[in-house]
């Protein structure tokens, strides 16, 4: 009997014991499953992820973000909001761990070995990391790349926009945004932050050169066309996600309002009516939609004394209700944070303002705490969440991230980039502007036998760049592989000319040279760095015309800069005047033009007074 009995009890005992574990293992689970749990080393197939609905492309998009949608936890959702720069990624396995949704490269962060390959390598190991992810989804990395992938050396650097806007041909640009497309492919990236749509009203304003300039209709058209070429499915079937930027106002800031002490204009305040920025500022963002584009950038602008990015009128009801904008919208570099003096107020009033993904872009775990707070205590709504990570997920789904293998192989080859040299230096051709002919100076002569070049920028790669090339604010000297102007007078001078060079003029023998070339110009600056309050040639460049002038029976400027410089002081002994922009690694088109070998057609996009 008792032993019997005794058996009754472990018999029980062990049934509870049983149904104890059961519970403690299924809550456990539970609790695990709430947090996203990066998958282990062994890759994503014991993530057990690989035959869900939204790992099939033959589904539609709609259906596999939704399928997606449904399998995330709220604090997925909330890194899937976070645009984080590459270096401020504490450790790679954070990645999967908080599982951010894009990472940027801030120009100027590069690879160690800043080469195509080694960039390519980088990104993919991103992708590999982010990837580990409980659901593996794959991250965004954008770049910017708004003349050509310039981050590094060794590619074809296309003219800045402002450039492009005195050639104003489209058909150009759009083959412009494929050849971008091809080059951030190669290294991984599909994700632009181009094309700049700011109608720029001020030539003082440090990021004159990044717009097509002040003509509504310019910027519509060549931005579309941008659009257009770089996300054409010709691109090795491939899609690369656009961003029009800056929503909206930014070009018309006023100088002197600048939120930023060491600025005036850039991240200032646009005082323009509603009907101004509905009129002029509008346009090339609807011509943009309708062209597909897939993000658009706000920018760091005020309007009405609030930073754009809390601006629900213009993010949520303009722009993504009476334009119909289905993309996803970015902040801009740490925009979200100006809008009220705490993170958690800031980042509450951004969100609900219609801010998709946020371009923190410092730390994503202070980000998901106080988002994840937010949305805890109903300050930020679920719905706004969802809203916001559908259409980050259908960007995703839509650049063919979830479907593509890593490519692994970083080709460039000497066809393609002959092709995008000559394509650079047509673009550079078509783009020079003559800005004065006095005496038929232009186009030289070959009978012409002495001439002498000086000046600043005739042997200066960066000054041709400009800034957003290698570092963010440019460089200086001639390092990378490219033509310059001087470099393309000795190719297309004829044979018979005497070409000698010295930056200063100082020539050592001063005898008259039958014409004197002064190419001169402004150095790099980027962003607020360059607000001037008056452009104009530096007291060197000046110096160096006057020697030149000295020496030569007639004399041509030709001027590199991202806006028109005030010369009209000092040019009235000048024969020729010629304006060439930022025109890139392609220097040569310049010369092409200057030698009569092809003709004038580039017309300002703005007004620029000389003597
Ligand atoms: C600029 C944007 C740029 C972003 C990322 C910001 O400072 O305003 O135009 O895309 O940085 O580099």
């Amino acid at each position: 009997m008792k032993i019997k009995r005794h058996k009754k009890i472990l018999f029980f005992g062990g049934f509870v014991l049983i149904i104890i574990l059961i519970v403690v293992f299924s809550v456990f689970n539970f609790r695990k499953s709430e947090l996203p749990v990066a998958c282990d080393d062994r890759g994503l197939k014991n993530c057990l992820t690989e035959n869900l609905p939204y790992k099939n492309s033959n589904l539609s998009i709609e259906v596999r973000v939704d399928d997606l949608l449904s399998r995330m936890t709220t604090e997925e959702k909330i890194g899937q909001m976070a645009l984080v720069e590459k270096k401020s990624v504490y450790k790679q396995a954070d990645l999967a761990h908080y599982g951010i949704g894009a990472l940027l490269s801030g120009s100027g962060a590069k690879p160690k070995n800043n080469t195509g390959q080694d960039w390519l390598l980088m990104v993919n190991e991103f992708q590999k990391s982010a990837q580990k992810s409980r659901l593996g989804i794959p991250i965004l990395y954008g770049a910017d790349a708004i003349h050509g992938q310039a981050a590094f050396p060794g590619q074809v650097i296309f003219p800045h926009q402002i450039g492009l806007a005195a050639a104003n041909n489209s058909n150009l640009v759009e083959q412009i945004g494929r050849a971008t497309t091809k080059q951030l492919n190669r290294t991984g990236i599909y994700w632009n932050f181009a094309p700049n749509l700011d109608i720029a009203k001020d030539i003082r304003w440090g990021r004159y050169y990044e717009t097509f300039g002040p003509n509504p209709q310019i910027v519509a058209n060549l931005g579309t066309a941008f659009i257009n070429g770089s996300q054409s499915e010709d691109n090795f079937g491939l899609e690369m996600l656009t961003t029009a930027k800056h929503f909206i106002g930014n070009g018309d800031m006023t100088w002197g309002t600048s939120i930023n002490r060491n600025f005036k204009m850039d991240q200032g305040e646009t005082q323009a009516s509603e009907m101004q920025l509905r009129q002029i500022h509008l346009p090339p963002f609807q011509a943009a939609i309708l062209a597909g584009v897939g993000s658009i950038m706000v920018g760091l602008n005020k309007i009405d004394q609030e930073q754009v990015s809390a601006n629900k009128y213009w993010i949520t009801d303009v722009l993504k209700g009476e334009l119909g904008f289905q993309g996803f919208v970015v902040s801009d570099w740490y925009g979200v944070y100006e809008v009220a003096p705490s993170k958690y107020d800031s980042l509450v009033r951004a969100i609900n303002a219609g801010i998709d993904l946020v371009m923190l872009p410092f730390d994503y775990k202070g980000f998901i705490y106080y988002t994840k707070q937010a949305v805890k205590r109903g300050d930020i709504p679920q719905e706004r969440i969802d809203d916001a990570v559908r259409r980050i997920l259908t960007a995703k789904f839509k650049a063919g991230l979830f479907d593509r293998p890593l490519n692994d192989n970083y080709e460039y080859s000497e066809l393609e980039k002959a092709e995008e040299q000559n394509l650079a230096r047509e673009v550079v051709r078509q783009g020079v502007v003559l800005l004065k002919n006095k005496n038929e100076v232009l186009p030289i002569d070959r009978s012409i036998q002495n001439i002498k070049v000086a000046g600043s920028s005739a042997d200066n790669l960066g000054h041709q760049l400009g800034a957003w090339s290698i570092e963010w604010q440019g460089i200086d000297g001639k390092w990378i592989e490219g033509t310059t102007v001087l470099d393309g007078i000795m190719k297309i001078a004829g044979q018979n000319q005497k070409i000698q060079y010295n930056q200063l003029a100082d020539f050592e023998k001063e005898e008259k040279a039958d014409l004197g070339i002064a190419i001169v110009g402004e150095e790099p600056y980027a962003e607020g760095w360059g607000d001037n309050p008056a452009p104009t040639l530096s007291q060197k460049d000046l110096q160096t015309i006057e020697k030149l002038k000295k020496q030569s029976k007639k004399l041509i400027v030709i001027i590199i800069s991202g806006r028109p410089l005030d010369i009209k002081k000092y040019s009235d002994d000048w024969d020729g005047i010629i304006a060439a922009w930022l025109p890139g690694t392609e220097g040569v088109g310049i010369a092409d033009v200057i030698f009569g070998d092809y003709p004038f057609i580039g017309k300002l996009p703005m007004e620029w007074m000389v003597e």
